[in-house]
């Protein structure tokens, strides 16, 4: 709609560019942000240990409840696969320890790592000595550990099941072996991001992957493994994965974990090479 002319000012009309660009930039300015609460996924899961109820964000927005009972007690399963723990264990992303706490009761060693404090304080309270750490950092024990366990879909842990693996061989003695949780075969998943939600609030979001049980030989293969079992007790997955008793191949040292590469494209095919000329006889140097 045009402007109306400005009787005091017919120079300029009601919709004079320069007052409305003025007002076209006060409503372009943004609203002061309101601080949004910033969440870590360590205090959600702190709180979650303490008995606050967070749920589990997953990449669709699906929500589920945080089953933080489920790590106070060992069932039928647990003890399953504890029994597969032979030497040394150490148990990655140990969470309150309810598994080391039951391996020491069977007489076992067992170290628990965890990235949250009071999950380590719950272990060590336990009486299962426990550290501090991101799995993916160094440990202690380094190659010399027995077994490790990724109990309760811990290989999903980071979102890259295979650099865990091989993490997780890096971590064992020769002939030591990984015991580790699956989903149920055909439940494997791309890597995905979650976030915690306690109190309407959630937390920054942290990668995860699900690794079903059938998905679980050729990732073994992949990070040099062994499958030496893979079992099922009351509708939970797991398998017991063997680091060869006999030294890596001097040419195939263990390779630091990389992402996969993307499949080469297919390379056009070169064009014939037109024939050289021959070419003339080169003079001999001369000496120097
Ligand atoms: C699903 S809970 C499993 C708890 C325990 N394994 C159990 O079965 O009772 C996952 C645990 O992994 C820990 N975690 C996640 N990322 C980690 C990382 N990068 N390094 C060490 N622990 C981690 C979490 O803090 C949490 O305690």
């Amino acid at each position: 709609m045009p402007g109306h002319l400005d009787v005091h000012d017919p120079g300029r009309t009601t919709e004079d560019p320069v007052h409305l660009q003025a007002a076209e930039r006060r409503a372009a300015v943004p609203p002061p942000p309101v601080p949004r609460p910033r969440l870590s996924f360590t205090d959600a899961f702190t709180a979650a240990l303490r008995g606050s109820a967070v749920e589990v964000v997953g990449p669709d927005g699906q929500v589920s409840a945080l089953p933080v009972q489920s790590w106070r007690r060992v069932d039928a399963a647990d003890e399953a696969m504890l029994a597969h723990c032979v030497g040394p264990t150490v148990d990655l992303g140990c969470g309150p320890g309810r598994m080391g706490a039951r391996l020491a009761e069977r007489g076992g060693h067992v170290l628990g790592v965890d990235v949250v404090d009071e999950a380590v304080l719950q272990t060590r309270q336990r009486g299962v000595p426990a550290l501090r750490r991101d799995v993916l950092g160094p440990l202690p024990g380094e190659g010399r550990w027995g077994s490790v366990l990724l109990a309760d879909g811990n290989l999903g842990i980071g979102g890259d099941p295979l650099a865990l693996l091989r993490r997780a061989r890096a971590l064992l003695a020769r002939g030591g072996r990984v015991v580790v949780e699956l989903d149920a075969p055909g439940t494997a998943t791309p890597p995905f991001w979650s976030r915690l939600r306690l109190d309407g609030v959630e937390s920054r979001p942290f990668r995860w992957a699900l690794v079903g049980a059938d998905a679980v030989g050729d990732l073994a293969r992949r990070a040099r493994l062994e499958l030496g079992l893979l079992d099922h007790v009351d509708g939970r997955w797991f398998a017991v994965l063997h680091r060869p008793d006999r030294p890596d191949r001097p040419d195939r040292p263990d390779r630091p974990d990389r992402p996969d590469r993307p499949d080469r494209p297919d390379r056009p095919d070169r064009p014939d090479r037109p024939d050289r000329p021959d070419r003339p006889d080169r003079p001999g140097r001369p000496g120097r």
